[in-house]
């Protein structure tokens, strides 16, 4: 039966990181796949979490199951994480392997729930939150979310898009640093998509994750506390890959607010059954050791503290980045690097400029041109503006 096995559709990140990893070029610079690095170009354990995990090794007595929705405490810290003083009894959240799985869970719990609701999506987005949908088999439409040419949020194109949204569907919003544009709602204008989710009845669910590398970790949340004040009904995709450095180790939740506690109830119900036929039981030990800091008072301090370096990182490296391609282009086209949060941004360049960047120069991204700008090191900001300044010269006047 294997031969008649369609092609697998490709993943273009994963593309990107084998091309990367094959090329033999010393200077080659990955700028793909979104993964936190330092100014030496690692992607370090937190030390709140090495901290977490060497006191896990030594008081953890048993490696039974936990239940279907994971470990209870670690749900309840990244409720008050994620959605501050909006948590309440209405509110309750399942453990899922990564933001990925949360991502898909929602989408099955949709799917049981209200099989006709159509998913409102973005465009541009995570790359892979449309093969989610597809793959559950729920109905998708799109908005534009991109002013590709301000590089800002075109909102009233997404309000006018959203404003056919009807009853019962869902719209999905990322609540921080965009991926791939980086380019973010104002709290004004998450008020008015509240508005418009209460007046029409379109339920958001939010993609969060990348709390903590935009404004600071509540500023980040912003998105999430002001639609739950409004909403009767709202879904939260939450990963702590990035946040907590924890990528391999799969740590994220479903978090959801229903209309009444008992709503809620069932609700988390539905999502640990889903996980039941899915994978059983989330994977413990990344969630055990982020629970671990939450717990603390001294490890959240010291996660905080950590966070809010690589967070004033991403920034510099913008502000770098913008300042070297306005000396090597002699205008401002790349100003919106400063203004946009979080790892990523568009470039604004076509595919055959990436192709000429990797060739030329082995500095590598996906097609669409979104770079990761933790993959910047200060040796390699001003090597981009000099090959980028050069690939683009004379296509943009
Ligand atoms: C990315 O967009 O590069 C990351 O979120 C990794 C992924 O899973 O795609």
């Amino acid at each position: 039966m294997y031969e008649r096995l369609p092609e697998p559709a490709g993943d273009e990140i994963l593309q990107v990181a084998s091309a990367f990893r094959e090329d033999l070029r010393p200077e080659k610079l990955d700028l793909g796949i979104g993964v936190y690095r330092d100014a030496s170009g690692n992607t370090p354990v937190m030390q709140a979490i090495k901290a977490a995990e060497r006191d896990l090794v030594s008081t953890e007595t048993s490696k039974a199951y936990l239940g279907f929705s994971g470990d209870e405490r670690f749900n309840r810290q990244l409720l008050r994480l994620v959605l501050g003083d909006q948590v309440s009894e209405r509110t309750c959240a399942v453990q899922t392997p990564g933001g990925g799985g949360a991502v898909r869970l929602i989408a099955e719990f949709v799917r049981a729930a209200a099989p006709e609701a159509s998913v409102w999506i973005g465009t541009p987005t995570w790359i892979n939150h449309r093969p989610i949908m597809d793959h559950v088999g729920l109905t998708v439409r799109q908005y534009d979310y991109l002013d590709r040419e301000r590089q800002v949020v075109s909102f009233d194109q997404m309000m006018s898009a959203l404003a056919e949204a009807t009853r019962g569907d869902i719209v999905l919003l990322q609540g921080c640093c965009h991926n791939p544009s980086g380019a973010d709602l104002s709290t004004e204008q998450w008020s008015e998509v509240a508005e418009l989710a209460e007046k029409s009845g379109f339920v958001p669910f939010i993609d969060l994750a990348y709390q903590g590398f935009g404004d600071g970790l509540d500023l980040d949340a912003r998105s999430v506390r002001v639609i739950a004040a409004r909403v009767p009904e709202l879904f939260v995709a939450v990963s702590c890959s990035k946040n907590f450095g924890v990528y391999r180790d799969r740590v994220g939740c479903a978090a959801l607010m229903g209309r009444s506690a008992r709503e809620a109830e069932r609700a988390k119900a539905t999502l640990a059954s889903l996980a039941r036929v899915n994978y059983s039981f989330p994977p413990s030990h990344g969630a055990a050791a982020v629970r671990t800091v939450l717990e603390d008072q001294e490890l959240e301090a010291s996660w905080r503290e950590e966070l809010e370096q690589m967070r004033q990182r991403l920034f510099s490296s913008r502000v770098s980045l913008a300042s070297a391609l306005r000396n090597k282009t002699h205008s401002d086209r790349f100003e919106f690097l400063v203004a946009q949060r979080g790892m990523f941004s568009l470039l604004g360049i076509t595919s055959r400029q990436v192709q000429e960047l990797r060739h030329r120069f082995a500095i590598f991204m996906p097609t669409e041109g979104r770079i990761n700008v933790a993959g910047l090191r200060e040796t390699s900001i001003d090597r981009l503006a000099d090959a980028l300044g050069t690939v683009i010269e004379g296509t943009w006047r």
